[in-house]
């Protein structure tokens, strides 16, 4: 997921060559005060030129304690509406939040003609409210479609001493800061059947620690991760694919049991010096799933 200042058209026309599977771009963080109103525009002419191929396109707006938030959503909704898939909602503290976008995207869908329901919904979860509150967060709406870690946001919240998004804090050395933010947000995400995003890497040019800090995400299970460079979209995109052994490994698992279960009528078999079941099957189907969604 391709994060793209909405204030710079040079990064959005650039945006459009990368092989990312989707994009957001951002009137938030990104964007400075002064400059908020000119993204808008931006934003909405980018979504109707078009030209972004099969990448989900998604617009981040403002958190809900700005005076921005509904501007940005009526006005991004309203110009490019039916050229928009998701919008990213920043710094969500409660499910109440979601519920408020949800209403709101219902209604302006409504007075313009749009599909209701289409237009989904990421949450950022990038405080100690938003963590605590994340199953009802995730619970909130059938727009939802993921949630998303906000590690600089989130580090900063809990007062973290320390500067450097996505790597340990510096003195802590018993094991992964993060492992219980991280757990928290996968388990809400999956048990509510949305995707979990890692959000970015902010060292930009350390392509190695990107890949590093990715590998973790990716080893727990979730789906993706931000990037904020055309440097991190390789890494990115190997790091969350399976790699080409576990991938064929997954595919033979998932041939060997379907014989096995058809033909030979048996739910625990052999192959090789390994046990298969109904489990291993399942296991076999999420590296098998990710490996077929990366194009292996
Ligand atoms: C992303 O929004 C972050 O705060 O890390
Ligand atoms: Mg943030």
């Amino acid at each position: 997921m391709l994060a793209v200042p909405g204030s710079n058209p040079r990064f959005i026309e650039k945006a459009r060559g990368l092989e990312v599977d989707a994009f957001f771009l951002d009137l938030e963080d990104a964007v400075a005060p002064l400059e908020k109103d000119g993204a808008r525009g931006n934003v909405v002419a980018a979504l109707n030129e078009g030209g972004w191929g099969g990448r989900v396109r998604t617009v981040r707006v403002n958190d809900l304690t700005t005076e921005w938030t509904y501007r940005d959503v009526i006005a991004v909704v309203e110009g490019a509406g039916a050229e928009l898939d998701c919008l990213v909602l920043p710094k969500v503290t409660g499910a109440d939040q979601v519920r408020w976008l949800d209403v709101l995207l219902t209604q302006i869908e409504r007075a313009n003609g749009l599909e209701v329901g289409r237009i989904g919904v990421e949450a950022q979860i990038e405080d100690a409210r938003g963590l605590v509150n994340v199953d009802a967060i995730a619970a909130a709406s059938p727009r939802l479609e993921s949630l998303v870690y906000g590690p600089a946001d989130f580090m900063a919240s809990i007062n973290m001493k320390t500067l450097v998004v996505g790597e340990q804090p510096p003195g802590y050395d018993t094991g992964d800061a993060y492992h219980y933010v991280l757990m928290r947000i996968l388990m809400a995400a999956r048990a509510n059947g949305l995707q979990a995003i890692d959000g970015p890497y902010l060292q930009i040019r350390d392509v190695d620690a990107f890949r590093r800090s990715a590998g973790r995400t990716a080893a727990l299970g979730f789906d993706g991760k931000w990037v904020l460079h055309p440097g991190q979209v390789d890494a990115a995109n190997e790091v969350y694919a399976p790699d080409q052994d576990d991938y064929d490994h997954a595919e033979l698992i998932l041939d060997a049991y379907e014989h096995a279960t058809t033909v030979r009528r048996r739910g625990a078999v052999m192959l090789g010096d390994e046990m298969l079941d109904e489990a291993s099957r399942k296991m076999a189907l999420v590296v098998a799933g990710k490996g077929r969604a990366a194009g292996m």
